[in-house]
């Protein structure tokens, strides 16, 4: 076990995630955990996180000192390193300026953390405090122009400390000077996976849930997906998924998901086909927000009439994910979590929240998912947004216009998918822009819409970029929408990134 001891840092859970990828098993402490609990967590290495205070600041926050005598090797970084520092009477000040972004790391010390490192690297700097001169019994491994001491250790007592962030992926060979913390002072080897964290979180969840119920609104994403059947192998048919089919799917969506759940699953699952109630709160609705909000309350409205219908149920299971959490804090990414979580469920509903996969990143939960044994097709499905094909569908939703675009989105991603890059795009899809132009089709004048196709690039659908996709198949699905698709006389294609674009069109 390596324990995470987080000092506020915005770096932690990827801290954590590092640890994951080097198959070792490990827990996020808060830094003024107990020194008594720590012992009896008997961990083989702590982390110390960076974080936003100074050393010196009255509310800096620390650690039981008593944790530097357990005899267990330590890294910190950043504050965590500077704290090192402080504790064992080394000097940290406060440079003039903060320094951010990839400075020259000059190794000095080739051992330790920086074993088979044998070349200078490119380190991740964010910090205005920095350690000034060694503490008694340590030595610097390594240095830059600004900081003369950017990592150093106590060799005897296997302290490490860094100024710089291993953790973030702009530091060259940081994931290496990471594992030789775990692997080569810490002396752990690669003994645990996701299978496990599928293994140990199914057994919580059985001892939290007990023999009560729980609910779960399933999207059929990744996500979602990925949560009910963690809960459904802890808890059997206590769980009820509610699939609810606001008719905004993608073509055969519905069945799909349906299928999946029930019988490769076995679970509890009502599908509520709830199609012609939003598709009548939608009409004569232009404005994107408004579309978003009616079609996120009438979820609501069809989620808790369901669930009145089943009784007492004590839990709520959601598939948040770690992203979710940090994104919450801006205005576009609370969009984006409200729908995730629900559409924003009312606060008063009595349930207990259970997100199972709250700490883990997007590639983690398909990892999860596989090692639960869903499905390919589940597992890597591209992000489909919460109000579905009405936030594609430009201007008033008709069911005219719902059909158009998935047909035409149909073709595009079955022409992704033969063309083999169906796993090199992040997201593709169509969207119908509500124009109208003239066209020719044999011999004969139209006036018909505009197909738009998006493709993107993008590691969080924070930013993004548009996939370069061949000409030859853009030609091809161009051909095909235009030629199967009626209404359909034009199709363009999508060249903006995000910023200052957005991926959907509303
Ligand atoms: P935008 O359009 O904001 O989208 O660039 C970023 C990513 O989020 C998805 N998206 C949503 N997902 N509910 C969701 O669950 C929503 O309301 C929503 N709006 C956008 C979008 O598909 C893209 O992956």
């Amino acid at each position: 076990l390596i324990l995470i001891m987080d000092f506020g840092g915005q770096y932690s859970q990827l801290i954590a995630r590092r640890v994951r990828e080097a198959n070792v098993y490990c827990e996020i402490i808060p830094c003024n955990y107990s020194l008594d609990k720590i012992k009896e967590k008997n961990p083989s290495g702590i982390i110390f996180s960076g974080g936003p205070a100074s050393v010196y600041s009255d509310e800096a926050p620390k650690c039981d000192k008593g944790v530097f005598d357990l005899g267990v090797p330590i890294l910190g970084i950043c504050y965590g390193g500077q704290l090192m520092a402080q504790v064992f009477d080394g000097k940290v000040t406060r440079a003039e300026e903060k320094e951010f972004g990839k400075t020259k790391l000059e190794i000095l010390i080739k051992d330790g953390i920086f074993e088979n490192i044998d070349e200078d690297i490119l380190c991740w700097m964010s910090h205005t405090d920095f350690i000034d001169s060694l503490p008694k019994g340590f030595e610097v491994l390594a240095k830059t122009d600004s900081c003369p001491v950017a990592a150093m250790r106590d060799k005897d007592r296997n302290l490490y400390a860094v100024q710089f962030h291993p953790e973030v992926e702009h530091t060259e060979r940081g994931r290496e000077i990471i594992n030789n913390f775990i692997y080569k002072v810490c002396k752990l080897s690669p003994s645990w996976d996701m299978g496990h964290f599928a293994k140990e979180t199914i057994e919580s969840l059985k001892e939290q849930i007990g023999d009560k119920k729980a609910i779960c609104a399933l999207s059929g994403g990744v996500d979602s997906s990925v949560a009910a059947v963690l809960v459904h192998k802890a808890i059997g048919s206590n769980l009820t998924c509610v699939f609810v089919d606001h008719g905004l799917l993608r073509k055969n969506e519905g069945d799909e998901v349906e299928k999946n759940f029930k019988e490769k699953f076995n679970m509890n699952l009502i599908r509520v086909n709830a199609q012609d109630r939003f598709l009548e709160k939608l009409k004569g609705v232009t404005d994107p927000e408004t579309k978003r909000k009616i079609i996120g309350e009438e979820f609501i409205r069809v989620f808790e009439e369901e669930k009145s219908k089943l009784g007492q149920i004590d839990y709520l299971v959601q598939g948040t994910i770690y992203p979710d959490v940090i994104e919450s804090g801006t205005d576009k990414a609370s969009v984006i979590k409200s729908h995730h979580n629900v559409g924003g469920l009312p606060e008063d509903v009595d349930f207990k929240l259970i997100e199972p996969l709250r700490p883990l990143f997007k590639d983690e939960v398909r990892k999860v998912g596989k090692e639960l044994g869903i499905s390919d097709e589940i597992v890597n499905r591209q992000p489909f947004p919460g109000p579905g094909l009405a936030i594609r569908v430009l201007g008033e939703v008709t069911e005219e216009k719902l059909n158009i675009v998935r047909e035409a989105d149909w073709i595009f991603r079955e022409e992704i998918k033969n063309a083999g890059l169906q796993n090199d795009i992040w997201q593709y899809f169509a969207a119908l822009p509500n124009i109208k132009s003239v066209g020719v089709m044999g011999d004969e004048r139209t006036y018909s819409h505009t197909i738009a196709l998006r493709a993107v690039n993008s590691s969080d659908g924070m930013t993004s970029d548009w996939a370069r996709v061949p000409f030859e198949v853009l030609e091809k699905v161009s051909n095909k929408i235009v030629n199967n698709v009626d209404g359909v006389n034009r199709i363009v294609y999508d060249i903006t990134s995000k910023p200052p674009s957005t991926i959907e069109w509303e």
